[in-house]
């Protein structure tokens, strides 16, 4: 049975006393009896923050990018080793935000998804259309050269140990969630495709959906057969809403 994984990406918010508290909070409500795995995934800042309050409890640490490359002159950049260092589990690779704002192509998402592995990072390999694409019914063309590019880099095994998540560029941060079906449907294509070069690998993989997930959706999206947990963003940063999605994976 795959473990569900509910993550948090808080990405670019907070300031050292809201991530304090929202981590205090989280704390609180926070049972080890969950059935879902739980991470968040605080700006790079605040990552050594995170690990430090996040001691000893069972919720993990995710960083929202990776570095392709392990050491040296890559100004603005963080490696692997170093988030390794700072305590961090996951390393969300290829957010849509990442792919369409600040234009990393599926090639450097692979690569950043490579060092992620090396660096013993489990990475949070984040694939999706736009809103154009789905319109024109290329959602599973999309999708799927979003995971060959990996597949090409590393292999079908270089997927293992690693998580998938799925994200409609034109659900995140609109209100607008795909529906169960909708989703599910993606996800059971991104398992039968894996199934064809590996069925132990696909029947393994944590497949999270992520956009517009909240406390009122999630339990219907986290019901589908395909769908094993969630990659969370406005609803993270809200205590009770992030506990309700966790209690619900
Ligand atoms: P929202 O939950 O705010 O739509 O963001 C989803 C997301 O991008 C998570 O990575």
């Amino acid at each position: 049975m795959r473990q569900p994984l509910v993550a948090g990406n808080w990405k670019m918010n907070g300031t050292k006393a809201s991530v304090e508290s929202l981590l205090s909070e989280l704390k609180a409500g926070f049972s080890d009896a969950l059935n879902a795995e739980v991470a968040v995934c605080p700006s790079y800042i605040f990552l050594e923050q995170a690990a430090a309050a996040l001691k000893g409890t069972g919720i993990a640490l995710g960083s929202q990018n990776v570095c392709d490359q392990d050491k040296g002159a890559f100004t603005g950049e963080v490696s692997a080793p170093m988030l390794k260092e700072a305590g961090v589990k996951y390393a969300i690779v290829g957010h849509s935000e990442r792919r369409h704002v600040y234009g990393e192509a599926d090639a450097l998402v692979a690569a950043r998804f490579a060092a992620a592995k090396r660096g013993g990072l489990i990475p949070i390999l984040c694939v999706g259309e736009k809103l154009e694409e789905r319109e024109a019914n290329i959602t599973e063309k999309v999708v799927a050269a979003q995971i060959d590019a990996v597949i090409d880099l590393l292999g079908i095994e270089g997927l293992q140990g690693s998580v998938i998540a799925y994200e409609p560029v034109w659900a995140i941060g609109t209100g607008k969630t795909a529906s169960p079906e909708q989703a599910q449907a993606v996800h059971a294509f991104i398992r039968a495709k894996l199934a064809k070069q590996d069925a132990a690998l696909a029947d393994s993989m944590q497949i999270l959906y992520g956009g517009s997930m909240n406390a009122a959706n999630a339990a219907d999206l986290l019901s589908q057969a395909d769908i094993d947990g969630g990659l969370i963003g406005g609803a993270a940063l809200k205590a009770e809403d992030f506990l309700t999605i966790c209690r619900a994976g």
